[in-house]
């Protein structure tokens, strides 16, 4: 397995790319389920998640092309992705496939809505917390699908199609929203969702739904009001800039100092990480076309924080922040709200001399002098490139083990780190 290295202590220095969107590229594939006309999507990431959910959707019967790179045309922009499904030729979603990764559950919502039956295996639990589906699957049988589990498959059946409902998720849920949301489009008469995740990839998705015939009121809202259609038509969408690779590569400047545009990022999508990040003593700056972020002189000040849905602080930049916290001028607090388990880096981060106690939820982190390389690995996406952060930082070398965890929602990121003059490099295994 290749591993990445990384020789701490260079500011980071000059300008990175932000990329098209994991969490909204992967519903913006699976909505092509939807439709047996062309759907393209442009500034799609290439991520081991984006290929590991073609493949699913092949199998379901999805025609895929993509565009060559044309002579000229940047890296680092992502590709355009032509997808049709003209016949739905397999409703069955095998475990193999949907264990590897939780968002292709989500092809149970559109499946269900077109094909009036389909078979999707739970996704189970992960690294992160026991993740159950059930308000999937309670919004799924308000819309008037019957749902049966059998040996750990979701059966799901509709023979007179699905129905507008009046949903009202009692938490707030993104993966929920979304499989309801690519439902009810497809479903007869109007529905509306409430309390419906407010995250920017959700407002993408339903652009995108728009631009597919669909009439959809709230978008960006907790309510959304959806007029079912008889069939959905092809469209051509952009996917949205990563928000979290954003906030991401936003505190890596903050923990190493340094000067970094983060281009086409959305300051709006980060709105409250770049209020917590200039709390931490670090200057932001909307330009417009992206984001500037600077720490040249001063040191890292602590804070208190704690994950929540969005319009508030994300979890998936929760252990990127504690990464930064970790070499703060005092103590601060991260308060985890969202998912029970997600403190798997903080062991790792202990490996590099972070002095962090955890109390249920909470973490308190106490900054220190200095952090030193060491070996580590961690056991989930965000989790992986909070130890690249804290690497930046230590003095010496850390070698991150498990890449492929950063691989899964990272597009090449050695290369944009290593171009603003981080150390760091990818050691192939052999
Ligand atoms: C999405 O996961 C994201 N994944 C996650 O990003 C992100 O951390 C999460 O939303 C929260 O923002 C994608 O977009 C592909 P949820 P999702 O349903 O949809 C509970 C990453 O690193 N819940 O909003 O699975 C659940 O247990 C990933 O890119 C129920 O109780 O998250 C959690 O506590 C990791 N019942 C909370 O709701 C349900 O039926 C929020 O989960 C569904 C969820």
């Amino acid at each position: 397995m290749d591993r990445i290295q990384i020789t701490g202590g260079t500011p980071l220095i000059g300008s990175i790319q932000i990329s098209g969107a994991k969490n909204a590229a992967l519903p913006l594939l699976i909505a092509s389920l939807l439709t047996e006309d062309r759907l393209t999507l442009k500034n799609v990431p290439n991520l081991a998640d984006v290929n590991l959910l073609v493949r699913i959707l092949r199998n379901h019967g999805v025609d895929l092309a993509v565009d060559g790179k044309r002579p000229g045309s940047s890296t680092h922009l992502g590709d355009t992705f032509h997808l049709t499904a003209r016949d739905i030729v397999d409703t069955t979603a095998p475990y193999e496939l949907v264990s590897r990764m939780r968002a292709s559950f989500w092809v149970l919502g559109p499946l269900i809505a077109r094909m009036r039956q389909a078979k999707v295996s739970l996704p189970g639990g992960c690294a992160i917390g026991t993740r159950p589906v059930d308000l999937h699957l309670t919004g799924l049988k308000q819309l008037g699908a019957e749902i049966d589990i059998e040996a750990g498959y979701v059966v799901a059946r509709a023979p007179r199609g699905l129905h507008g409902a009046h949903i009202v998720f009692p938490k707030v849920s993104v993966g929920a929203t979304h499989n309801v949301l690519l439902a009810a489009v497809l479903a007869k008469g109007e529905t509306l969702i409430e309390n419906a995740a407010r995250e920017p990839e959700i407002g993408d998705v339903a652009e995108c739904l728009v631009k597919m015939g669909s009439k959809i009121e709230g978008i960006g809202t907790s309510v959304l009001r959806i007029q079912g259609r008889d069939r959905m038509e092809g469209a051509v969408h952009t996917v949205v800039p990563d928000r979290i690779e954003t906030g991401t590569f936003a505190m890596a400047v903050a923990a190493t100092g340094g000067d970094v545009t983060l281009e086409g990022a959305r300051s709006i999508h980060v709105k409250h990480a770049l209020e917590v990040l200039a709390q931490t003593g670090t200057r932001v700056e909307d330009l417009g076309t992206g984001i500037r972020v600077t720490r040249t002189s001063g040191g890292i000040l602590p804070i208190s924080v704690e994950t929540q849905p969005f319009p508030g602080f994300p979890t998936d930049l929760q252990a990127q922040l504690m990464a930064l916290l970790t070499r703060a001028g005092g103590t601060s607090v991260i308060r985890e709200t969202i998912f029970e388990n997600r403190f798997m880096h903080v062991q790792e981060l202990a490996r590099l001399g972070a002095d962090i106690q955890l109390h249920g939820d909470t973490a308190t982190v106490k900054g220190v002098q200095s952090l030193t390389g060491a070996p580590v690995m961690a056991t989930d996406l965000r989790a992986s490139v909070s130890l690249v952060i804290a690497g930046l930082m230590a003095e010496g070398t850390t070698t991150i083990n498990r890449v492929y965890h950063l691989d899964r929602g990272f597009e090449q990121l050695e290369q944009k780190l290593s171009r603003c003059g981080a150390q760091i490099e990818r050691i192939a295994s052999h």
